[in-house]
């Protein structure tokens, strides 16, 4: 069998056990005057490596005195304790009749980018095909994945269906222009490959293929509410893609977006799923990553594990926007953008100082007014408030966004020509309030910026696999 290389709890029941494990050399070391070699050999199951104790009795040994880092091998050996420090268990590769080694991939040692030292993150970014195999990007790639796994659980217990909505989309569900066009590149008529043809003529595919611009989602929501308004509670996971400025070190030119939908739900009601979800996330990493979680708080943020705790121990603050401005406006004389106009959007600044020096934990507000908010969310009886929600957190700013959705026909149509969009786009989600509307409600989280939340990664571009910003779209 193989197994991981270093199960975190690969201890003292493994000792006598006869294993295959395969995996990548951070480090060779010879010892003994060239008797033995020690590999340390990890296959990113966890952050540990397994040390493996070679023999000079066994096949491919001058071979792998050549060895360095980032070589692959398979070994099959045998468990021992081990009599250093730092680890319970080695694997012994000493009995030619028994063990054996493979060099599956031998590296060029004056070649390979990576060793053991701890390298910056901006010269990771620079070889994103092999920072997978440094602790930092090892470990964010298990959070996320272990956070995709709470996500899914989170909602699927609570009964929400998993909606699978599209990428390409020929409407702008936040209204705000800043989408990505999809063209075609197709093969000319007659060319191999064949080019799709209208025998009617109607459609030029090579121009025109969806027979009106369309363009990548900036958000799954207005396909997800098709469906909250008949099965009730239902999400989408998936990526999104906006032509934002992302030359920051919190946006993304494509990011992930959790998106739960609720039908028959309030606005209160939405902001208690969002508090509830997130923690839910912080407390399945507490649960789940430790080891991972133990080695940001040493190498990226001290203290990281206590705060998290105290996230998920402590109610989130909720405020109006009228508070928060009037808060802000107290102590104007702290921001570069002075708060002076209630309607102003609240800048970067002004959630920093909410988040970080007035509560010191997340903070949500709402009820924003109506001008700077989209067009889908519920006009309060004041006429000037929508009811709509930003959950922000200390250092990063906005994770969610959220509200309650405008359920009334006719103020929706108001809503969408006082923005100056066009009507006619929008008939589906119009028929929505014609037929059997309910009030409904829901958010979209950054999923990204919940990964910075847990790992004290302060860079976006550092928590997602490939990340997509001006000018990076190459692997
Ligand atoms: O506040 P936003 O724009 O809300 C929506 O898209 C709604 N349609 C969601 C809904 O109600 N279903 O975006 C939601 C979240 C933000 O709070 C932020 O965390 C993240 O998406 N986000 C980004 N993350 C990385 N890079 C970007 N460029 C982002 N833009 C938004
Ligand atoms: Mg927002």
């Amino acid at each position: 069998v193989s197994v991981l290389v270093a199960s975190e709890d690969m201890g003292a029941s493994w000792v006598g056990k006869l294993i295959t494990v395969c995996g990548w050399s951070r480090t060779i070391r010879k010892q003994g005057g060239g008797t033995f070699c020690f590999v340390e050999l990890n296959d990113g199951s966890c952050l540990k490596s397994l040390q493996v104790v070679v023999d000079k009795a066994v096949a491919g040994f001058d071979k792998l005195l050549k060895c360095g880092a980032g070589c692959s091998f398979r070994f099959v050996g045998t468990i021992v304790e081990s009599p250093a420090k730092g680890q319970a268990v080695e694997l012994a590769v000493k009995d030619p009749n028994a063990h054996t080694m493979t060099i599956l991939g031998e590296a060029d040692a004056g070649a390979y980018p990576l060793s053991k030292k701890q390298h910056s993150r901006e010269f990771l970014r620079e070889i994103g095909h092999l920072r997978p195999r440094s602790n930092l990007i090892g470990a964010v790639a298990r959070v996320r994945s272990a956070l995709a796994m709470a996500t899914h659980r989170f909602f699927q217990d609570r009964g929400f269906l998993y909606i699978h909505t599209p990428l390409i989309t020929c409407c702008d569900c936040e209204g705000a222009g800043e989408m990505f066009q999809v063209t075609t590149v197709l093969p000319k008529v007659g060319e191999k490959g064949n080019a799709p043809v209208d025998k009617e003529q109607k459609i030029d595919y090579s121009k025109d293929f969806f027979g009106k611009p369309a363009f990548l989602t900036v958000s799954g929501q207005l396909a997800v509410e098709n469906y909250a308004c008949a099965l009730s509670d239902v999400y989408t996971f998936g990526p999104t893609f906006r032509a934002e400025n992302s030359n920051t070190s919190r946006h993304l030119a494509e990011f992930w977006m959790i998106e739960p939908e609720m039908a028959f739900a309030d606005l209160q009601q939405d902001m208690d799923c969002a508090e509830a979800y997130v923690k839910y996330c912080v407390q399945w990493v507490l649960d789940n990553c430790m080891a991972d979680l133990e080695f940001f708080d040493l190498r990226v943020e001290k203290g990281l594990v206590d705060r998290l705790r105290h996230i998920v121990n402590s109610p989130f603050v909720r405020i109006t926007y009228t508070e928060a401005f009037e808060i802000l406006q107290k102590h104007k004389s702290k921001f570069q953008e002075k708060p002076e106009q209630w309607g102003m959007d609240l800048g970067s600044e002004h959630e920093r100082y909410l988040t970080e020096q007035v509560y010191k934990q997340p903070v949500t507000v709402y009820n924003y007014p109506k001008e700077i908010k989209a067009f889908y969310m519920r006009l309060n009886n004041d006429d000037r408030t929508v009811a709509a929600m930003d959950v922000l957190l200390p250092k990063i700013g906005e994770v969610i966004g959220g509200s309650q959705r405008e359920e009334r026909l006719d103020v929706l149509d108001r809503r969408i020509k006082d923005m100056g969009l066009p009507l006619e786009s929008y008939w589906w989600y119009r028929d929505l309030r014609k037929y059997g509307s309910v009030p409904h409600a829901g958010f979209g989280l950054g999923f990204e910026r919940l990964i910075m939340l847990v790992t004290g990664v302060d860079n976006i571009r550092d928590v997602i696999p490939f990340p997509r910003y001006p000018g990076h779209a190459d692997f």
